[in-house]
């Protein structure tokens, strides 16, 4: 069975990575196969997790490339390459890319985000969500396009917000929906790449 090479980029905490590491480890027909974890920033926590799955991982920071995104990118897109990676994860990887990055990767990179879209992109989803008085939120894993947040939805899942939530107890229990989404979009994702 054929499996992709996946790299899966951060920035922070990596849940959502390990989420994933955990899915594929504990499944031997999931489509893809860990290659790369990349994070933008060296402190990351999740860089520690990915090296406890030897997963191997590269940190690139951003700060060193001061404004220069293009150069900080084709670093990026240099390490990808090597990994023989063919298929990106966004999993908290707080950098905006630039239309040059995303039309190098666009139909095999996806990323996940905390709101249903298309409502809330961007940042603050959580308390957004509960500033206008929705009743749900959930998240979303779509196809990255040079856009914001803003490419085709793959897969969303929706969660209550109840009452006296805060913006934290609101992450949480989405964070919890976001670790069981990410896996079974990213085997729809691979299921898509895989028929072309
Ligand atoms: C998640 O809520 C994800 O949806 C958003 O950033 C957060 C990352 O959390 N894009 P983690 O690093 O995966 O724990």
């Amino acid at each position: 069975m054929r499996r992709l090479k996946l790299a899966i980029l951060i920035s922070g905490r990596g849940s959502n990575m390990e989420a994933l590491l955990k899915a594929i480890a504990a499944d031997l027909d999931f489509p893809a196969t860990p290659v790369l974890v990349a994070s933008n920033k060296p402190d990351a926590p999740g860089l520690e997790i990915a090296d406890a799955a030897d997963v191997p991982t590269v940190a690139l920071d951003h700060r060193d490339y001061g404004k220069d995104r293009a150069a900080f990118e084709k670093e990026l897109d240099d390490e990808l390459r090597r990994s023989g990676t063919e298929i990106i994860a966004l999993a908290g990887f707080m950098r905006v890319l630039t239309p040059w990055f995303v039309s190098r990767w666009e139909g095999r990179m996806i990323n996940i985000h905390p709101s249903l879209l298309p409502k809330y992109k961007g940042l603050d989803t959580h308390q957004r969500a509960l500033d206008a008085g929705d009743s749900e939120a959930g998240c979303t894993v779509h196809w990255v396009n040079s856009g914001v947040d803003d490419g085709e939805i793959i897969a969303q899942a929706r969660v209550p917000i109840l009452r006296g939530d805060t913006e934290d107890t609101l992450a949480a229990r989405t964070l919890i929906a976001e670790h069981m989404l990410f896996p079974e979009a990213l085997k729809i994702a691979c299921a898509k790449i895989l028929k072309r």
